[in-house]
């Protein structure tokens, strides 16, 4: 049964530059062969994932990130059967903090800080169908 993932968590401290490349690189290489699509977005110190596909395999998947210490805090904001993906891409999506996405964090927003843990499900998904069209896909 396909289903839909959301999850935010905190950057820590260990964070480098290099790592939310390495995150899209293992991301890629890794969830083809589980069947998972998303996309990642980061923003105010906030990690944003969206995740899609088999519901065991998201499962699984969720439990490998949790023990990541490149982040902390991780609280679920929602788990959904859906009909179908919304990615039709197997390579894992960065919506980064441009302008442009910047302004659509605020629209779905209930203050100026892009704060996702007080988002709804709705909102949530009303946020990553709008914000589709500006994920950047790594070549
Ligand atoms: C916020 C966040 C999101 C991540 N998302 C994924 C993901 O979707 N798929 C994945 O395989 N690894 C993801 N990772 C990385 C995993 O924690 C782990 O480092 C990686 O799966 C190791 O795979 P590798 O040994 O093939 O590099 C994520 C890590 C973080 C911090």
């Amino acid at each position: 049964m396909l289903f839909q993932l959301t999850y935010a968590s905190r950057t820590s401290t260990i964070l480098g530059p290099g790592d939310v490349k390495d995150i899209l690189q293992s991301s890629s290489r890794n969830n083809v062969a589980v069947g998972v699509t998303g996309a990642l977005c980061l923003a105010n110190g906030i990690f944003l994932q969206q995740l899609e596909g088999d519901r065991q395999a998201i499962n699984n998947l969720y439990h490998r990130i949790l023990k990541d210490p490149r982040h902390k805090e991780p609280a679920i904001l929602d788990f959904s059967p859906i009909v179908a993906r919304q990615f039709g891409n197997w390579a894992m999506g960065l919506v980064a903090s441009t302008q442009e996405n910047r302004q659509l964090f605020l629209k779905y927003s209930t203050s100026a800080d892009f704060d996702p843990y007080k988002m709804s499900p709705e909102t949530l998904r009303a946020f990553f169908s709008e914000v589709i069209g500006n994920v950047r896909w790594l070549s």
